[in-house]
């Protein structure tokens, strides 16, 4: 069995938790845990809005995630995100990875944390101003992208 979660959070502050618990039947759980006061975290697929809360995918997923606090476009324009592929590298061979993205339309809006847990335990990226160097300010910064390929048999 692979479990492999993250937790992501916006230190104002938004938690997500990812996770992939089977093998065979592949699940990652985002889980948000807002310590803003404000605003409402939304996690973004295609034109949907998921959850603002907790959301359990029994697939792989691609999407992002913000602080909504008032000015923030459907994509997050004007504010912060949190890009993230959740993908069992049991299944795929490739795994999961998340950054934080401050492109242009996008911008720093309030701090954000992610984390995985349950396998690359302690791997994440954190930004709690604008000169931040744990996320994309420009395409080219690749490195600021967490990977989590380990399957943490349990
Ligand atoms: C995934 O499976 C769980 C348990 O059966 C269910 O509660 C949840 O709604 C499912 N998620 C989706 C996106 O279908």
């Amino acid at each position: 069995m692979a479990f492999t979660l993250i937790s992501t959070l916006l230190l104002c502050l938004l938690s997500f938790l990812f996770s992939s618990v089977n093998a065979d039947s592949e699940t990652h759980i985002v889980k948000f845990d807002n310590q803003c006061g404000y605003g409402q975290p939304q996690l973004i697929q295609g034109n949907d809005v998921l959850t603002t809360t907790e959301y359990q995918f029994n697939s792989s997923y691609s999407g992002i995630a913000y602080l909504q606090t008032g000015n923030c476009g459907f994509n997050g324009e004007n504010c912060g995100i949190i890009e993230m592929t959740l993908d069992n590298p049991t299944v795929s061979g490739s795994g999961s990875s998340a950054d934080i993205s401050y492109i242009p339309p996008l911008a720093y809006s309030v701090p954000y944390k992610f984390e995985f847990y349950g396998g690359c335990d302690g791997s994440g990226a954190s930004c709690t101003s604008s000169d931040c160097s744990e996320a994309f300010f420009q395409s080219d910064q690749t490195y600021v992208q967490v990977a989590c390929q380990t399957d943490n048999v349990t």
